[in-house]
């Protein structure tokens, strides 16, 4: 299956982005009450490698989100909400990639409704070519061309995220 799949970031280089990644946030977040939100399900890899190179203190928490398909942009529902009060809280949440950037949009709108005392966000992939939000994001692993990614928790169709890379998938040459 893997010959449809062109390598963008070996497991190397994602290996390398994320611990420098964990040093600034050890850097910025300091004496802070850091949580980690991460974004299920793309950013599961992602959050659960940064978190183990974050020498801080911190919380973890995960939420659920389905967005509708095309033509019904912007319209994202929490289908699993946070367990604990982010009130007065550092969060960070953590995502797999920022395409048009209303999925974070909305997060960030609901999120800072609860009152933490920051709320920024972190995100392995950004596609510049695709935003049609204005986002201001902390923390960039990598920008990426305009193409479709998998791999490192992102899917096509459910299938890929386990890939340890992340790589360029053509949709058009699969069944
Ligand atoms: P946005 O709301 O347009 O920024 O969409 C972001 C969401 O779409 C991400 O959290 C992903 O779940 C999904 N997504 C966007 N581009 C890709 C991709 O290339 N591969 C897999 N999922 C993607
Ligand atoms: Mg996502």
């Amino acid at each position: 299956m893997n010959d449809k799949i062109e390598t963008l970031f070996t497991e190397d280089q994602i290996q390398a982005r994320v611990e420098t990644l964990a040093q600034q946030i050890n850097t910025d977040y300091s004496e802070r009450s850091l949580v980690l939100v991460s974004v299920l399900r793309g950013s599961i890899f992602f959050t659960t490698d940064l978190s183990r190179r974050i020498r801080l203190p911190l919380a973890m928490d995960f939420l659920s989100i389905s967005s509708y398909g095309e033509g019904s942009e912007g319209v994202v529902r929490i289908t699993k909400d946070l367990e604990e009060n982010i009130a007065g809280k550092d969060v960070l949440l953590v995502e797999d990639i920022v395409d048009t950037g209303f999925t974070m949009r909305y997060l960030m709108r609901t999120l800072l409704s609860r009152n933490p005392r920051s709320l920024e966000i972190c995100a392995l992939l950004d596609r510049r070519a695709r935003r049609i939000i204005d986002l201001d994001i902390k923390y960039v692993g990598f920008e990426i061309p305009d193409k479709f990614i998998v791999g490192y928790g992102l899917d096509y169709k459910q299938q890929f995220r386990n890939l340890p890379y992340i790589g360029i998938i053509q949709p058009d040459k699969l069944s």
